[in-house]
Formats: structure tokens, C-alpha cells, sequence
């Protein structure tokens, strides 16, 4: 059965919650990004279920193995198959995902668009690599996509995991209090957001922008899109060629 949000009629789109299931070793390095603020927000109210599954849970010995030495000599373990597709196995016969994501640095560099797309998903399963990477025959027959959230390296994909749900997260309908605030987000319409301002008015003589004050909300608007091509210009000049 098909069950991806494409094929639901609309209203369903508002109420189907996201899934989202990660397979990591370090499960413990995933417990307190999703419990508080936005995340826990967006689970508590019913709208995300974020699943961290140890994947040693489908180790391949009593010693909890789910590593071993690369072929070809080198330093570093690589992540085997046999657990990995276990698990991924497993998983996929309790639900469809509409998407295998693998966290890496080597992958496609996460970006609002790419958020933006994977929060109209229903169902999302996350691998978090370690050591040198995962065994490549995984990346091959069942990764569907290969993310990463820079041009760094980290230790392992649990961060990064971190980020990519985070992005996602504030992005499913009703999450956010205000639920237009996301779409002025800065990389939303290509544009980094304006400069805020809050109390006091005058801060060590620094001030607030006077037109702020106005209550000429049209001109406010105006102000605020003149500042987000300013700083776009200055700041990020390759998305606004992007358009
Ligand atoms: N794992 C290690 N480094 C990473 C990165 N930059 N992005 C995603 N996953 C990673």
C-alpha cells in the first residue's frame, strides 16, 4: 500500500503526523535535542514522533558488533551490512518511508528547499554513521537520499541528524505558534531575514529604526524587504542568484 501524504486527500495533510525513525549507536547523543522548546512542542501536540532505534539492537554477535576492519587494509571500522539492513528491514515492514536518509559528510548539502521537502513527507528514516562510514553496499541498494549539514566532519551522524529533524520539525503545520513565522524565515523566497528589534527603544543610546515605531505597517514591510535585499546582497549574494 501506498501510503505517502501525496496520494491523501488535502485535510489528511493537516492531520497525518510525521514519523521520523533514527537508527544510531549513540541513541543517548539523541535524547535531549528533541526534548525541549519547538521539538518537544511539535511531539507533545502530537504532530512528530521521532523513534531513536539502537542499532545494535541488530548486532551480528552477543558482543554487540555492528563494526569491523574495511577491506583493503586502512585505518579506521566500517559499519556492516548484515545490521544496517537488518534493522532498515525491520523498520521498513512496520511502515513505508518515503525516504532512507543517510547523514554524510559526502552528501548533498542540506538547505531550506531540501527542508522544505522532506517536511511534506509522512514517514522519514534516518541512518547516523560513525567510524570510517557505513559499508557502501547499504548506500547502494537501500539509501534513497545522502545528506549533509556541511563541509565539515563530525564525529558522527547523530548532530547532524539533530539539525536535519530541527529544520523539518518547525516546518509541519501547527508547530509553530504563528504558523506564517517559518515562512519569513531567513532562506525562505531566497532572501536572508531583516534585523529585529525589541524593548528598550533606546539601548546605550543605540536605537531602534524609528519607521519600527510608525504603526504604518505598509511601510514597515517595505523596510523590512529593503533590509532583507540589503543584507542578502552583502551576506549571500549567490542566493539571490539562485532565484
Ligand atoms: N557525519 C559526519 N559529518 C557529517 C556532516 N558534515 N554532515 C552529515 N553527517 C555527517
Amino acid at each position: 500500500m501506498n501510503n505517502t501524504r501525496k496520494n491523501k486527500p488535502r485535510f489528511f495533510f493537516y492531520l497525518c503526523p510525521m514519523r521520523i525513525d533514527i537508527l544510531s549507536v549513540l541513541p543517548e547523543l539523541l535524547e535531549s535535542p528533541f526534548q525541549h522548546s519547538i521539538m518537544k512542542r511539535a511531539q507533545d501536540k502530537g504532530l512528530l514522533t521521532i523513534q531513536v532505534h539502537q542499532l545494535r539492537k541488530w548486532a551480528v554477535n552477543e558482543y554487540g558488533q555492528v563494526d569491523d576492519y574495511q577491506y583493503g587494509g586502512g585505518a579506521g571500522m566500517v559499519m556492516m551490512c548484515e545490521p544496517l539492513a537488518k534493522a532498515i528491514e525491520e523498520l521498513s515492514s512496520e511502515r513505508k518511508y518515503d525516504e532512507i536518509i543517510f547523514l554524510t559528510p559526502d552528501g548533498e548539502t542540506l538547505n531550506q528547499q531540501i527542508a522544505n521537502t522532506f517536511s511534506l513527507k509522512e514517514n522519514l528514516l534516518l541512518i547516523c554513521g560513525h567510524y570510517k562510514g557505513i559499508d557502501d553496499r547499504i548506500r547502494q541498494h537501500f539509501v534513497t537520499k545522502e545528506i549533509s549539514i556541511g563541509d565539515y566532519v563530525l564525529s558522527g551522524g547523530e548532530l547532524a541528524a539533530a539539525v536535519l529533524v530541527d529544520a523539518i520539525g518547525r516546518l509541519l503545520p501547527g508547530v509553530l505558534n504563528d504558523e506564517t513565522s517559518a515562512l519569513f524565515d531567513s532562506f525562505q523566497d531566497h532572501l536572508l531575514a531583516p534585523p529585529v528589534f525589541t524593548r528598550p527603544e533606546d539601548f546605550r543610546g543605540w536605537k531602534v529604526p524609528k519607521i519600527l515605531m510608525s504603526g504604518d505597517h505598509k511601510k514597515i514591510e517595505e523596510w523590512r524587504l529593503d533590509q532583507s535585499l540589503k543584507r542578502t546582497q552583502k551576506r549571500r549574494p549567490d542566493i539571490l542568484k539562485e532565484e
